[in-house]
């Protein structure tokens, strides 16, 4: 239980589904309010029913992360609940395939979600982070770290996430901390997203389990565990971290 009767306000982005729907639930039991964010507002009110069951009063935001008006009404959003105290930059789109077939949108796309759309949201809730000691978790990749074809583009703009994580942790510290949990492969909906037939999904899947030691996908509450670490108590003296939580992938690369 907190020691003052205010509940800080966490942003989530990316909050209708997956890691984003898991953190925002942990995040509820820790005892924050929630402004959750992402395009498709049926989603989010599913996540949002979990996180007032466990006691938050919840606000939705559904738009873009490319729009910087989605940040600023996140933010305006944040104000009227309480004291905004931490940000999850967690939306994320994946485009996999060979480069000569990378097209310019697809790029595009997971620039403005994976770069442009932190950098909005930073921008827009510093003033309050700054003002309440603060804290970002950015949810990047192993894909950010290690090389594996056909996801030069999509490590590329992760990789982008992990520096700027880590420019961010030097230039705004001891005010706000900034850190990033850099996933393996998690049982979520993205993997319906990227376009394989079943055969093929369950082919690259069973690929991914092979090259994990641990011999599983990572389950999305094992995710939000170490969000919630990062954003609580027990990670105020960590700033610019890059935690690996990946179930041995990266120790195989
Ligand atoms: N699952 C994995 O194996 C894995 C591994 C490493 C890293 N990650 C990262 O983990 C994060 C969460 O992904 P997930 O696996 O939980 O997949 P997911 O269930 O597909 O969640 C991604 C979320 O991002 C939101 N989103 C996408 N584009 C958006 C935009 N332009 N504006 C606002 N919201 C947007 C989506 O909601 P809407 O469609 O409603 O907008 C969706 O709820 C991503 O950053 C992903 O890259 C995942």
């Amino acid at each position: 239980m907190r020691a003052t009767a205010q509940r800080p306000v966490v942003i989530i982005t990316g909050a209708g589904s997956g890691i984003g729907r898991a953190t925002a639930t942990l995040l509820a039991r820790q005892e924050f309010d929630l402004v959750l964010v992402g395009r498709r507002r049926g989603a989010l009110e599913d996540t949002a029913t979990g996180c007032r069951d466990a006691g938050a009063t919840v606000c939705l935001v559904d738009g873009d992360v490319a729009e910087r008006a989605t940040a600023d009404r996140a933010v305006d959003s944040a104000q009227a609940l309480g004291h905004l105290e931490a940000l999850v930059n967690n939306a994320g789109i994946a485009r996999f395939g060979p480069i000569e077939d990378l097209a310019p949108p697809d790029l595009e796309a997971m620039l403005d979600v994976h770069v442009r759309g932190p950098l909005h949201l930073v921008q827009a809730a510093l003033e309050l982070l700054r003002r309440h000691e603060g804290s970002v978790v950015n949810v990047t990749s192993v894909a950010g770290v290690i090389a594996s074809p056909g996801r030069a583009a999509y490590g590329m703009t992760k990789a982008a996430l992990n520096h700027l994580t880590k420019s961010l942790a030097a230039e705004l510290a001891p005010a706000v901390r900034v850190n990033a949990i850099v996933p393996g492969p998690v049982d979520t909906p993205i993997y319906g997203t990227l376009g394989m037939d079943a055969t093929e999904l369950a082919r690259f899947q069973g690929e991914l389990v092979q090259r994990t030691p641990i011999g599983r996908f990572g389950r999305p509450e094992e995710i939000a565990s170490w969000v919630g670490v990062l954003l609580g108590e027990q990670g105020r003296w960590v700033t610019g971290a890059l935690l690996t939580v990946d179930g041995g992938r990266c120790a195989l690369a």
